[in-house]
């Protein structure tokens, strides 16, 4: 997708790591002077070794402020593209630069140029989960944390193009009670969540509460009772009263569930396949070995050409201001 990079080591590769791959990664950022941000639908190895372990708005936040000469992200290209944008003289290190998105893809940036020309009073509010090349082209950035609370800042006369992702977009508009005009875009992860079957799940755990990310279709939303970004999800499990959630995002985040409340169940979401657990194939491409190896080699890491840097970073600011 980005590169020419392997996403599978060879032989060679795997012959040459360190027994405990944990001390060698902790060597390496201390020499390197790195910080290792990771997402909560990473796998729980890299979770346990990140510095920081966060949603899209967190990370970017970490991502703005860190000290770090090296900045490893765990996590897709758009989130480490932010952090080079927002750090354009730092090393940006992805440990395999295929862990795209489908959200991000489903909006390629010729479409969406001539969708904005046909909307031209427009203010283009952009979700995070899209390419460097339609940050440049929006006005103001927003995570699945901030949406509602950005949209709620632009005065009520200003139409708006909301892109990529059309659920969290239908879940902004049913929020600000706002009639945004959406991109027609889904996340592969969110949109594969099978209602029947979290239905089926809800009759087995009749105490378990459902919580969902903005992401998922509106079919299975209108079953959640509370809905919210991965922080949101991981705090409101950790203080409400209930003792077992029906879990509808990328299973990912269980582990950081599992660890901040032992004693509660969380049971994931299954989607529409056969398979008990919704993973990111994105998300997952990362591994532990390679977080060792992009650090040992310094490579890959983001680039971006100057011009789009430049005009992404803008937005990204507003959304950073729009925040606090
Ligand atoms: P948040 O990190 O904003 O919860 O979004 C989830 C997601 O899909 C990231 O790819
Ligand atoms: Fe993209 Fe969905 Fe994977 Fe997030 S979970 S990285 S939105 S494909």
């Amino acid at each position: 997708m980005f590169t020419t990079a392997p996403s599978k080591l060879d032989q060679n590769q795997l012959s040459a790591l360190p027994r405990d791959l944990f001390q060698a990664i902790q060597t390496l950022k201390r020499e390197l002077n790195a910080v290792v941000l990771a997402h909560y639908y990473q796998d729980p190895d890299i979770q346990d070794i990140a510095d920081y372990i966060g949603d899209s708005l967190g990370l970017s936040q970490q991502a703005a402020n860190t000290n770090a000469e090296v900045i490893v992200f765990a996590g897709v290209h758009f989130m480490a593209e932010t952090a080079k944008i927002l750090n354009p003289n730092k090393l940006v290190l992805l440990p395999d630069l295929d862990a795209g998105c489908s959200l991000a893809d489903s909006c390629p940036p010729e479409s969406f140029a001539a969708f904005k020309a046909a909307h031209p009073d427009h203010l283009v509010v952009s979700y995070i989960n899209c390419t460097a090349e339609i940050k440049a082209m929006s006005d103001i950035i927003c995570t699945s944390s901030n949406a509602v609370q950005i949209v709620n800042q632009i005065p009520k006369d200003q139409p708006i193009i909301f892109a990529p992702d059309r659920n969290l977009g239908r879940y902004v508009m049913a929020e600000t009670g706002r009639d945004l005009v959406l991109w027609d875009g889904a996340c592969m992860v969110h949109e594969n969540f099978s209602e029947k079957k979290m239905v089926q799940l809800q009759v087995a755990h009749p105490s378990a509460e459902v919580i969902a990310h903005p992401e998922c279709e509106p079919a299975v939303l209108r079953h959640a009772s509370y809905i919210g970004s991965t922080t949101a999800l991981l705090k409101y499990a950790q203080k409400s009263s209930k003792q077992a959630f029906i879990v509808v995002t990328e299973s990912g985040i269980i582990h950081q569930m599992q660890k901040q409340a032992p004693d509660k169940q969380f049971i994931p979401a299954p989607p529409m396949n056969s398979c008990a657990c919704n993973e990111c194939p994105h998300m997952r491409l990362n591994t532990l070995e390679k977080l060792y190896l992009c650090m040992k080699n310094r490579t890959p890491e983001i680039t971006l050409p100057g011009d789009i840097q430049a005009a992404a970073l803008r937005p990204i600011q507003r959304m950073l201001e729009m925040s606090v």
